[in-house]
């Protein structure tokens, strides 16, 4: 049996493309069970739908919803899908122990470890880089324990050096496509390497 993975997306979901397209080329040892936004115009779900995986929305009830609530609803929902593993792939909103102590979860972020937390990695990585604080950026994906931002136990990187006349275009372009790859490498590390079973019921 492979591993069953919810993927939590928030917007174009090109990196849960990069996991179905790996999926149907026989070159992903897990099974993308279900795709949750919580975002109901999200891309990605989508992408999900066209490639016939169940999708979920849970949007946030209102500003006063405590983000525990949220969370729990969250939980609820993935855990219908029964997975051994999460995976935050584009997933913009952090997450609690609420949602965190009931299953596995992976994120995927664009920014080496301890550099450039949070929204805008990118961005910010190319602004170093022409003030001559850097010559390399990368991305990471990461278990998450807590509710740390872009931060926990690495699991697999990438380095991403900026090259001459690098533009922000051309270095998202490159970020983006090591992206890619290393989620596909990640989730393929984390199922060879841990017995998941199914968790969050
Ligand atoms: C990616 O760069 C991801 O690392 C970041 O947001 C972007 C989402 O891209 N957190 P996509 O939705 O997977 O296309």
């Amino acid at each position: 049996m492979t591993c069953r993975l919810v993927v939590l997306v928030s917007g174009n979901g090109s990196n849960l493309q990069a996991l179905l397209d790996a999926s149907a080329s026989g070159q992903l040892s897990a099974d993308v069970v279900a795709v949750v936004s919580n975002k109901a115009d999200a891309f990605g779900l989508t992408r999900a739908s066209n490639a016939g995986i169940a999708t979920d929305v849970v949007e946030r009830h209102d500003k006063a919803e405590a983000r525990a609530d949220f969370d729990r609803r969250l939980a609820n929902t993935v855990a219908r899908h029964q997975p051994q593993l999460v995976v935050l792939a584009g997933w913009m909103r952090l997450l609690t122990s609420a949602f965190l102590d009931r299953f596995p979860v992976i994120n995927l972020h664009p920014a080496l470890p301890g550099q450039f937390p949070g929204t805008h990695a990118i961005d910010r990585a190319f602004d170093a880089w022409q003030q001559n604080q850097t010559d390399r950026s990368g991305v990471m994906v990461h278990w998450v324990p807590d509710d740390g931002v872009d931060n926990g136990p690495v699991i697999a990187t990438t380095e991403v050096p900026f090259v001459e006349h690098d533009t922000l275009e051309s270095f998202e372009k490159r970020m983006h496509e090591a992206e890619h790859a290393l989620l596909v490498d990640a989730v393929n590390l984390v199922v060879a390497e841990n017995s998941l079973e199914t968790t969050g019921q």
